[in-house]
């Protein structure tokens, strides 16, 4: 059954679920399925579609990436500890973001499905132009997506932590690494309640320009 959502308060709304994701509940694959369908009407470069998803459901396997995914995290907390960060004068609210990224990270392994999206190429090799092209024909389809999940009442968060560890992914996937870039991992799973509000963002005031920057 879809939400009754306007097509603002979607637009509005899809926020990056943690600790609102419901791990006991199945998600059944014929839903994944539909919200990857509307996920395939997204722009994407010279119609070429050369993205490719990769959905993990098998429960060792999902505990495996999850792993993959800890071990990132880490990683990235040892690096910035110390910076100051996350101190006074970071994002607001990053201490509360922070909590949430550590408790998703913990839980990963329960979620019920992750998502995978890759696009063909290496990116890191292409000048900027090949890699807004190839950007550019995987994110917005990922971004239905996760529209997408949120109409059907699921949830996900956009995580890209892990592609500091994409190798040993691609190796626990059989992704072909020399041709395929991973975009990310999203954890799907039935979200608990349906309520989400709008996010608080810099107002627009001060990252729009008209006519010329300054
Ligand atoms: C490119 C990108 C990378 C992100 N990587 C991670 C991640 O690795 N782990 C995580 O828990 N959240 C990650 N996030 C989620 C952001 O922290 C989240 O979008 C942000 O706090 C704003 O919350 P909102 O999406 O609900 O507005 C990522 C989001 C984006 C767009």
């Amino acid at each position: 059954m879809l939400l009754d959502l306007s097509p603002e308060a979607l637009l509005t709304t899809t926020r990056t679920v943690r600790k609102r994701l419901d791990f006991e509940r199945p998600v059944e694959r014929e839903t994944l399925e539909a919200c990857l369908e509307t996920a395939l009407q997204a722009p994407n470069g010279s119609n070429m579609q050369l993205w490719r998803w990769v959905v993990v459901d098998d429960r060792a396997r999902v505990a495996e990436l999850a792993a993959i995914y800890a071990e990132a995290i880490r990683d990235y907390a040892a690096q910035v500890e110390g910076t100051g960060f996350y101190a006074a004068g970071g994002p607001p609210g990053m201490d509360r973001i922070t909590e949430s990224v550590m408790h998703l990270a913990e839980n990963l392994h329960r979620a019920p499905a992750l998502v995978v999206p890759c696009i063909a190429g290496r990116l890191e090799k292409c000048d900027v132009f090949m890699q807004a092209s190839l950007w550019g024909s995987i994110l917005p389809a990922a971004w239905s997506l996760m529209l997408a999940l949120r109409l059907h009442g699921l949830g996900s968060a956009w995580t890209t932590v892990h592609l500091n560890r994409e190798q040993e992914a691609a190796e626990l996937l059989g992704i072909p690494y020399d041709d395929y870039t991973q975009a990310g991992l999203f954890p799907v799973a039935y979200t608990i309640g349906s309520e989400f509000r709008p996010a608080p963002r810099q107002p627009l005031s001060k990252v729009l320009h008209w006519n010329r920057w300054a």
